[in-house]
């Protein structure tokens, strides 16, 4: 053995700088932290070459122990180092590539949108029905003849049924022209007493202008009761008035006719522009022309199978766009369809 010793220790000194060169060249190379951990497990790892050479240790003799440890832990600790210090370049150089972002750049805008005047409009007219006690109902925008016509006592021939006032589809269906027709589906499923308003979106082949659109929307109202009179949808229209135009608004029934009302009666308020005295948007009248109401004809509670005799209702439609065009000041209906945001972001 001590012959060996001088050749053994020789050779260990050109291994130990072997594998030192190779760390050197395996560390250049690695560029981020996962190469480096490859790195460390091949220098220090279990298989490593250095944890071979800390294996021969306990074998060797007392005379060649000492110096063959010393040189094996100073390999260890020199690679340790080497490790350790790449590791912090690599950090520092990580570093220094996120502080290349420019803070000083504008930042991105999120522009928050608005809700849609229209919607805006809806939800306060369904809120001041819901404190009324009125729930929301809704029906189909494709409706069936029966639904949108004959259940609501509009004869065969009535103009209304005509193609120049409603949209008909191949299937021999039609848009609805009114939101009327979910007054009789929610009546066939539902026994009275009951109180409900129908919002939605109603189809009419008008010309577009700035008061015409060939969908636009309508609110509908249906209360049926023991009892109920003209006086309670009087009642419930002046709350409805006064709260989306003001307590001083002054409210007029005009009798008109409406094939599922009787008696018919279209709502008036006094103009919210000039008081009643007369201006440019009541064409001089003094009063706008708002809703279309009346009490429920005993011809639409038969076709659903209610007892005329025992039941009286009185139901209302109005047009939303009117609404929150009067509401805002708005003097084309387009301005609602057209999303321009110099528009909706008024409100
Ligand atoms: N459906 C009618 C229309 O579109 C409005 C209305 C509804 C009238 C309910 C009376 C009762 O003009």
């Amino acid at each position: 053995m001590p012959a060996k010793l001088p050749q053994k220790i020789k050779s260990l000194r050109k291994k130990i700088e072997k594998i030192e060169k190779q760390a050197r060249v395996d560390l250049e190379q690695a560029q981020t932290q996962q190469e480096l951990e490859n790195v460390r497990i091949k220098c220090l790892g279990r298989n490593s070459e250095l944890a071979q050479l800390l294996k021969l240790i306990p074998e060797l003799s007392l005379k060649y122990k000492p110096e063959f440890g010393r040189l094996v832990n100073t390999l260890k600790r020199t690679l340790e180092e080497s490790l350790s210090g790449k590791n912090v370049l690599l950090r520092k150089l990580k570093q220094e590539q996120a502080l290349k972002i420019d803070i000083t750049m504008p930042g991105m805008i999120q522009e928050s949108g608005t809700i849609h005047p229209l919607s805006q409009t809806l939800q306060e007219i369904m809120q001041i029905f819901l404190n009324l006690g009125f729930s929301v109902a809704e029906g189909p925008e494709i409706e069936t003849d029966y639904y949108n016509f004959s259940a609501l006592n509009i004869p065969e021939g009535h103009p209304s049924r005509e193609t120049f006032h409603t949209f008909y589809i191949d299937t021999g269906d039609l848009l609805r022209s009114q939101t009327s027709p979910v007054q009789v589906r929610v009546m066939e499923k539902q026994k009275p007493p009951l109180r409900i308003i129908a919002p939605g979106r109603v189809y009419r082949p008008d010309a577009t202008d700035a008061s015409h659109s060939f969908m636009f929307h309508q609110i509908e109202g249906l209360a049926v009761d023991r009892n109920i009179s003209f006086a309670d949808l009087k009642g419930t229209l002046s709350v409805f008035i006064n709260a989306v135009f003001g307590s001083k608004t002054k409210m007029r029934f005009r009798p008109h006719f409406f094939p599922f009302t009787e008696p018919s009666a279209e709502v008036d308020i006094s103009c919210i522009i000039c008081g009643g005295k007369g201006c440019r948007v009541c064409s001089f009248k003094g009063w706008l022309e708002i809703l279309g109401a009346g009490m429920v004809d005993p011809n639409v509670f038969s076709a659903v199978k209610y007892d005329p005799q025992h039941w009286q209702g009185f139901a209302f439609g109005m047009g939303v766009e009117r609404i929150a065009m009067l509401k805002y000041g708005i003097t084309d209906i387009r301005l609602f369809f057209e999303n321009d945001v110099r528009f909706l972001r008024q409100f």
